[in-house]
């Protein structure tokens, strides 16, 4: 298991390039299920979990062949309906090929993922709206078997708005027989670049982005071609470590629209936010405001932030409450902050963040993909050298993260666990 050793304290300056989003590229990899192909995915980022999503469809029997960050993928031979255990648990969004693998052949068997580090992540809402469509369920031994001659469809409305829910039923309906109505529906981009791929694919929505999404079903769809939007939360991240480190970066190719709760609460902090039309620039202040933030589903506060968001807090100049809104337990990192000098307590879901002069390196463990961030982002800006273990949740989400970050200066380097 490799880690990686940062010694801290430099300034970050000059510009990056934002890579495929992950939560972007996963949905739009399962909605290959939805026809034969073959699909063309480009700016798709090389990560843990893209390989795992295709190891999925591979396992399923599609073709797939990737280069150069282009994938081409052809799903015509299909011959299993099952996402097994060992994947699903490594990578929770292996239930999005529920409603494509439904939709297209009638049935499938998904193992149930369980809790994770962040919750308990339930996938209530994604069966409950399949079953109005029409579908039989079933849960045995661990596994959702479920099975449908045809989805018919059918209004639905989701108790929350979940972003993994809505990509299901959009997928799911856009083959079933009928109108689809997801009422409360998650408005997140990445549920924008899914409703455009479809819609390339002859898919007939309207309301993606918006809380009402319409879905006429059609009989069958065309192959994929489309292009991955950039990944919010890995731009999101670099912007943020600018700012903590007193730096300035640009991130090229990142779209500031996405983006418009973090960026006010990155100037409501004291930082210049700059946006040309190829590179959003932030610019760190003297002195970090301290700012509160509570997480919401989009437009909110991205709770993919809220670790990253909390880092830079941790040096800011008053008290900063925190509230996670969206997982019921996602401040694992606030322990290794701590560890590194952090000044933080917690009640329920809020955290008050009271800003410290200095963060201090040391020894600290990732546990979960953001967590790992947020303590990449405290060892930049700490003093002496943090060194951070088990960073494969790295792995799963930033492509490149620590070449990048040395393009921009950071001290920062990967080595094998024993060395
Ligand atoms: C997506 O997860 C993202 N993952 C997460 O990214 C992100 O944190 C999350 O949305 C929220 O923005 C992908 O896109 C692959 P939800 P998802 O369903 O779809 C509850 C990262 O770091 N809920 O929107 O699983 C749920 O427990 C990650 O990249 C139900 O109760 O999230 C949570 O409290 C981690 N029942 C809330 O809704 C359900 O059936 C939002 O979850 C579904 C969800």
């Amino acid at each position: 298991m490799d880690k990686l050793i940062i010694h801290g304290g430099k300034r970050l300056s000059g510009e990056v390039a934002v890579s495929g989003a992950k939560n972007a590229a996963l949905p739009l990899l399962f909605a290959t299920l939805l026809s034969p192909g073959p699909h063309r995915l480009a700016n798709l980022p090389r990560l843990r979990d893209i390989t795992t999503a295709e190891r999925l469809l591979a396992g399923l029997g599609a073709e797939v062949d990737s280069s150069n960050g282009t994938l081409k993928i052809a799903t015509e031979q299909i011959n299993s309906m099952e996402a097994p255990y060992e994947l699903v648990r490594t990578m929770r969004a292996s239930v999005l090929v529920l409603g494509p693998l439904l939709a297209r052949y009638g049935k499938a068997r998904v193992s149930l993922p369980g809790g994770c580090a962040i919750g308990a992540r339930p996938i209530n809402l994604h069966l409950k709206g399949l079953e109005a469509m029409g579908a039989e369920i079933h849960l045995e031994n661990g596994y959702v078997e479920a099975s449908a001659a045809r989805l018919e469809g059918a209004r639905i409305h989701f108790d929350v708005p979940t972003v993994g829910g809505t990509e299901n039923l959009m997928m799911a309906a856009t083959l079933a027989r009928g109108t689809t109505i997801l009422e409360n529906a998650a408005r997140e981009p990445e549920i924008i670049d899914l409703a455009k791929a479809l819609q390339g694919m002859g898919a007939s929505i309207e309301g993606a982005g918006t809380d009402t999404i319409m879905i006429e079903g059609v009989d069958d769809l065309s192959p994929m071609d489309y292009q991955v939007m950039p990944d919010r939360i890995e731009a999101g991240t670099f912007l943020v470590a600018a700012a903590m480190t007193g730096g300035r970066v640009g991130v090229k190719g990142a779209c500031a629209e996405h983006m418009e709760a973090l960026l006010s609460k990155l100037e409501e902090a004291g930082a210049t936010v700059a946006a040309s039309p190829e590179t959003l620039w932030v610019e760190g202040p003297q002195e970090i405001q301290s700012v509160n933030i509570k997480t919401q589903p989009h437009p909110g506060f991205p709770t993919d932030m809220q670790a990253q968001f909390m880092a830079m807090m941790t040096l800011g100049n008053g008290t900063s409450m925190i509230t996670e809104a969206v997982f019921e337990n996602r401040f694992m990192h606030v322990s290794e902050l701590q560890r590194m000098g952090a000044d933080i307590s917690i009640e329920g879901h809020t955290a008050a963040v009271k800003g410290v002069s200095a963060l201090h390196g040391a020894p600290v463990m990732a546990t979960d993909l953001r967590a790992s961030a947020c303590l990449v982002l405290a060892g930049l800006a700490a003093d002496k050298t943090t060194e951070i273990s088990r960073i494969y949740h790295l792995d799963r989400g930033y492509e490149n993260l620590e070449e990048k970050f040395r393009s921009l200066g950071a001290d920062i380097e990967r080595v094998p666990e024993q060395k």
